[in-house]
Parts: C-alpha cells; sequence; structure tokens
C-alpha cells in the first residue's frame, strides 16, 4: 500500500514559487491501476517523479509498506518501483544489446528471482520471457535495443519491470510516442503485468480514450490538486463525452 501524505513540491524559480504539487493525500492499494488525468502543467509528471524518487519532496512523506521512504533516492527505490516513460529512448540504454539490457536490469534491482551474470541460464530465462511478447525478437536478443521501434522498446521495458521485485509501476504518457497498433499493444501488455502480478500502477495519460477503457481508479489533477477521484463502481459508468467535460 502507498500512502501520499501532505505531499508538496515547491520549484523555486528566479521569479515566482511553482506550488507543482500542492498538498496531496492519497492512499493506493495493491492491484489498484489509478489512471492520472490533468491538464498540461496541472503536476502529473512531478507527482510520479516525487514517487520514483527523481524529485525530491518539498513537505509531506511517501509511505510504502509502513515504511516512509521519503528519504530514500532513486536507485534505492527502483528495487520495488517501475518506470515506463513518454520516450521509449529513456527507460533502455539504446547501444546495449536487448541482453545487456535485462542483465542491467537485474542488476540495478538486484532481484533474487533472476539468475545473474553472463550464464546461459540467464539467457534462456530472457528469450522464454521475450517470446511472450510474441514480436519476435527473442531471435535478436544480442541487436542493440536502439535499433528497435519505440512500441518495441517500451514492450521490453515493461518486461524487464516484471523480472524484479516490482511493486508499483509508474507510467508517464507511455503511448503517446507509440503508433495506434504498437500503443494498443504495449497498453494490454501493461495491464496484464498489473493483473497478473498483482501490483500498483499509476498511468498518465491524456488519451481520453485509454483512461476510460484501463485502470480501476481514475484521479485528475488541477494545479497541483487532485480535484477528482473515482473508485472502481463510478468509473465504469464513465464515457468519453463525460471526462471531456472534465476539461471544459
Ligand atoms: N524542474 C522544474 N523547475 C521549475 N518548474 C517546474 C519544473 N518541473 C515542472 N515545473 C512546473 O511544475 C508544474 C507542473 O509540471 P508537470 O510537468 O508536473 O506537469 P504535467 O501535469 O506533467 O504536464 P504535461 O501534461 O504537460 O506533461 C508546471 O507549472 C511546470 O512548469
Ligand atoms: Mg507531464
Amino acid at each position: 500500500m502507498i500512502k501520499l501524505e501532505a505531499l508538496t513540491k515547491i520549484f523555486k524559480t528566479d521569479g515566482d514559487d511553482i506550488v507543482a504539487v500542492d498538498n496531496i493525500n492519497l492512499t493506493i492499494h495493491p492491484s489498484e491501476f489509478v489512471v492520472v488525468l490533468g491538464t498540461n502543467g496541472s503536476g502529473k509528471s512531478t507527482l510520479l517523479n516525487l514517487l520514483a524518487g527523481s524529485l525530491s519532496a518539498t513537505h509531506g512523506h511517501i509511505i510504502f509498506d509502513d515504511m516512509d521512504i521519503t528519504a530514500l533516492k532513486e536507485y534505492q527505490r527502483s528495487a520495488f518501483i517501475a518506470r515506463l516513460f513518454q520516450n521509449p529512448l529513456a527507460g533502455t540504454a539504446s547501444d546495449l544489446s536487448i541482453l545487456d539490457n535485462f542483465r542491467l536490469a537485474a542488476l540495478r534491482s538486484r532481484a533474487k528471482k533472476v539468475i545473474l551474470g553472463n550464464t546461459k541460464a540467464f539467457e534462456e530465462q530472457v528469450r522464454n520471457k521475450v517470446a511472450l511478447l510474441h514480436l519476435g525478437l527473442e531471435e535478436k536478443l544480442h541487436r542493440p535495443i536502439g535499433s528497435l521501434s519505440g512500441g518495441q522498446r517500451q514492450a521490453l521495458t515493461l518486461l524487464m519491470a516484471t523480472m524484479d521485485n516490482m511493486k508499483l509501476l509508474l507510467m508517464d504518457e507511455p503511448t503517446s510516442a507509440l503508433d495506434p497498433k504498437s500503443a494498443e499493444r504495449v497498453m494490454e501488455l501493461a495491464n496484464h503485468f498489473i493483473h497478473e502480478l498483482g501490483v500498483s500502477a499509476i498511468m498518465v495519460t491524456h488519451s481520453l480514450r485509454e483512461a476510460q477503457r484501463f485502470g480501476n481508479r481514475i484521479i485528475q489533477m488541477d494545479n497541483g490538486s487532485v480535484i477528482r477521484d473515482l473508485g472502481e463502481t463510478e468509473k465504469k459508468q464513465i464515457n468519453l463525452p463525460k471526462l471531456f467535460e472534465w476539461f471544459a
């Protein structure tokens, strides 16, 4: 369970201070898949960055399974928090092969269930996992990951996250750089992993269609605050015109 307690981020600039995240209190349960909507600049990415630890909070606390992780560094949190970014290039090392990217991911999280090192067994484990994507990439494990399409990379990044002890998946507009078919495939895959692993997930999106289809909770941010928070039952009843009205 993740608890945000009075979480606040203020950016100090030459002019005014910008309150990007303004005193947010939120509890997210395991298996909860939270979709986050909001206009540009409403604080969505800042919220995700605070959770991942790439930004430090100005005030407030982040509690993860009863442990206060507010002071933990990003690399320490990466053992249990995985990220999928808007830019498929952001999550992987372009020059390295698919296999080496999996090695890096395993090293980063020091996951116990993954066999480390240059062993054949590790390669087999990766090959079997990658085959599940049905993209034919299991035959290309030694190709630089930079030579793949954005959709293929997003799928691989998701897969890497599932090989460690990820408990929270953060996704910031994960499909906005993808063509419709690849976007669909990545979303289906994310949805599958979230359910299969029973992890929590938070996804920022500007796609109302995605927001309606995926997740079992939806929140709207405005000016650093959460102004709407709909649970599963309410979310099921929401339609696209209603969501559109949120931005009127
Ligand atoms: N590093 C920074 N320094 C100063 N201000 C920042 C910084 N990062 C974000 N901001 C400001 O904080 C506010 C929230 O930004 P944020 O990127 O979280 O918005 P967002 O909801 O993700 O927007 P978008 O939909 O455009 O991605 C904005 O006013 C932005 O200008
Ligand atoms: Mg953003």
